[in-house]
């Protein structure tokens, strides 16, 4: 017996045609409708394989998700099949997600049989012998590359949740991501999938459901923090022929993973938590709204959805419970304002992704005009653990108004780049410098951008903030979907806000008035602020300059009240952020024309240290504006007025004579 939906013996029968209620437990615990030695024998071997507790030859696995595969999985893994033909090894190689420490990739763990799993780091085909060497023939630790043990750990070796990165994570969307192979439903199911489904259909009624979820305090996860059990509870009491259900893969915050990363390890997860969603609110047809450039996440949602179709978890009459429900995959094209609800619906619907005005909600009149509910990913993730662990275990991690946990995906200037789940109400600082190592290269932190291109720039005067949906909105941020982006010192926040307010400008649909010209004219304003008097065309443009400055915080009012979707009614934040904890430095940008961090090149001025310069002529030679001037052997001069701010002279200058103030 090598799967499942294999039968034990000719007494079972389940299939998708003759579904057989007990068919999840029996997988676990079988066989338990006939009680033959000989078929519990040949389930439990399946278990403890499937789990690794038995296996003659050594288990690679390697991490396999985007992140992984952009550091170079695949060429790791060619190595590892390779060294192994090469040393006549057998070894079973096994392709995991990503465990979420991004900035260690690729990750290769090795089991052998009876001993712990082991987690290397960094590793490279070049490293491939030697790893090899050292684990599968010697039979020793390859300490240079050691990482931890998914085990307890011994005083040789760390356990994984004993180091910094894992130490003050709590994992429960993430539990099996890295861990479990994502393409096997065999596996998903001995690592405890399907229980949550087993137990609601078996056991509980659809209001039984909500309430329980209604009881966790579970909030979306997508960033609006709606309570998740109020939402299905609304579709649930709507009368209708037909209700749908959508999961909203459609990630498009700049620094935003968390989405991607859970689909493409642990997609059964997902999977599971849409059927218990659909059968508590009753819907029987389900849409994954996922962006086309997750390949991977899509074609991993595809395998799952057929393997749940071929074990009858999926399509009519789902464990016998008389419950039907099916998911189709639909791509998105990867616009930022599609992954709002009802232009998501749209969009489904063949037509121009666009919001729509509220109400109508969609589980009142949602997709094809039918009561709908939209989850997040990572909403439905948290589903399975609530009905596995119970509401009120659920809702004791966490804080009074946010349960639970929260994924972030740290990215920027930080050491530890990654994914991370924490529980609600840690604080700014412990993820920034115990979860994320602090800073790289010995710089400062200067402030974390989190909540996504409509989310608000932190200093670290408010770093000691709760991560939470109230405490974050209070210091002028918001939790978002998960970015969690992380700046240091050289970092210009005017230039920050240039960022996110170009991006959110870009991807304004246009529909209404003030987002469409209102985000424009704030891009203008602050495209301005470090535009150098010397370009001026027009003598009125410095006092446009202030003035614009005057009337930022009036539009922004205008574009947050106005705007008829949550793109434009946050629109203002980077900049509000902005001017709220950084106005020192927009003030330096405006009154003493400066860019301390020297990222806004046209207030550089390049000046040379004749005292340094030794007249070589090097700069003269690569400066394509002809803005050096000097004899040969004598100190050399810059005319500002012919620089272009380009930098080429400090590069080459080999007495380093080039200063940029
Ligand atoms: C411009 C815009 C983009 C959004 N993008 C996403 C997204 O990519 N993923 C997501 O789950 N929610 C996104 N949302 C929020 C959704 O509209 C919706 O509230 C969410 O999917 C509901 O799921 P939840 O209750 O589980 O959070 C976006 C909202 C706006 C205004
Ligand atoms: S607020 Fe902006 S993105 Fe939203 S509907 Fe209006 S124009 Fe479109
Ligand atoms: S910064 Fe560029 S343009 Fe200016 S002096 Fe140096 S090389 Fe010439």
């Amino acid at each position: 017996m090598n799967t499942f939906i294999e039968k034990c013996c000719s007494e079972c029968w389940h299939s998708p045609e003759t579904p057989c209620d007990l068919f999840v437990r029996c997988s676990t615990e079988g066989a338990l409708c006939h009680h033959h030695k000989e078929c519990e024998d040949k389930i439990k071997s399946l278990n403890r394989r499937l789990t690794y507790q038995e296996h003659e030859v050594p288990v690679i696995f390697i991490g396999m998700g985007t992140c992984g595969l952009a550091s170079g999985a695949q060429k790791v893994e060619e190595a590892i099949k390779a060294e192994l033909e090469k040393l006549n090894i057998t070894a079973q190689i096994e392709a995991t997600g990503c465990i979420g420490f991004c900035a260690k990739e690729v990750i290769v763990d090795i089991k052998l049989p009876g001993l712990d799993r082991i987690s290397y780091c960094e590793i490279t085909p070049k490293l491939v012998p030697k790893l090899i060497q050292k684990t599968l023939i010697d039979k020793e630790i390859f300490r240079e590359k050691l990482l931890g043990s998914h085990g307890k750990g011994t005083s040789e070796i760390p356990s994984l949740n004993d180091i910094p990165f894992f130490r003050s994570q709590h994992k429960i969307v993430l539990e099996h991501c890295g861990v479990i192979n994502p393409a096997s439903i065999d596996t998903y199911i001995v690592y405890g999938g399907f229980k949550a489904l087993d137990k609601v259909l078996r056991l509980m009624k659809p209001e039984e459901v909500i309430k329980e979820v209604l009881a966790s305090g579970l909030r979306g996860r997508g960033g609006g923090g709606f309570p998740t059990g109020k939402k299905w509870e609304l579709a649930f009491k709507q009368k209708s022929d037909k209700k749908y259900l959508i999961c909203n893969a459609d990630e498009g915050d700049p620094g935003a993973f968390m989405d991607r990363s859970v689909l493409e390890s642990d997609p059964f997860r997902i999977v599971e938590g849409m059927i218990v969603a659909a059968y508590a609110m009753g819907a029987t047809f389900g849409y994954i709204y996922c962006r086309a450039e997750y390949p991977l996440a899509i074609s991993r949602l595809q395998n799952t959805i057929e393997q749940c179709r071929r074990y009858g978890l999926l399509g009519d009459n789902i464990l016998n419970s008389s419950f039907s429900f099916d998911i189709k995959i639909k791509k998105g094209a990867g616009a930022f304002v599609c992954g709002e609800e009802t232009a998501l619906i749209g969009s489904i619907e063949g037509r121009r992704g666009m919001p729509k005005p509220r109400p109508p909600y969609p589980t009142d009149a949602g997709l094809y005009g039918k009561p709908t509910v939209i989850n997040n990913v990572e909403t439905f993730a948290n589903v399975t653990a609530i009905i596995n662990m119970g509401s009120e275990k659920f809702s004791s991690i966490g804080t009074a108004t946010s349960k639970g946990t929260k994924v972030f995906a740290l990215s920027g200037n930080i050491k530890n780049t990654g994914l991370v789940e924490v529980p609600m109400g840690i604080t700014l600082e412990d993820v920034v410098f115990d979860i994320g190592g602090g800073i790289p290269n010995n710089k400062q932190f200067k402030a974390v951008q989190i909540g996504g291109p409509s989310g608000g720039c932190l200093p670290e005067s408010v770093i000691t903030t709760p991560v939470d949906y109230e405490s974050l909105k209070q210091v002028g941020a918001m939790m978002g979907s998960g970015g969690f982006v992380v700046m240091d010192e050289d970092t210009c926040m005017v230039d920050v806000a240039k960022y996110f307010l170009t991006f959110i400008q870009q991807e304004s649909c246009g529909k209404c008035v003030p987002c469409r010209e209102g985000t424009k004219r704030m891009l203008e304003i602050i495209e301005r602020i470090p535009t150098s008097y010397k370009n001026t065309k027009i003598k009125t443009d410095q006092l446009q300059r202030f003035k614009g400055i005057v009337h930022l915080q009036r539009l922004a009012d205008v574009i947050r009240d106005t705007s008829l979707c949550g793109l434009g009614q946050s629109a203002p934040n980077p900049v509000l952020s902005g001017l709220r904890y950084f106005k020192d430095e927009y003030e330096e940008h405006l009154f003493e024309r400066k860019c301390h961090s020297g990222v806004c090149k046209e207030l550089l001025t390049f000046t040379i240290d004749n005292s340094v310069c030794t007249g070589c002529g090097v700069c003269i030679r690569k400066c394509s504006s002809d803005a050096i001037v000097g004899e040969k052997g004598q100190a050399h001069y810059i005319v500002d007025d012919k620089c272009i701010r380009c930098g080429m002279c400090v590069d080459s200058c080999r007495f380093e004579a080039i200063n940029v103030n």
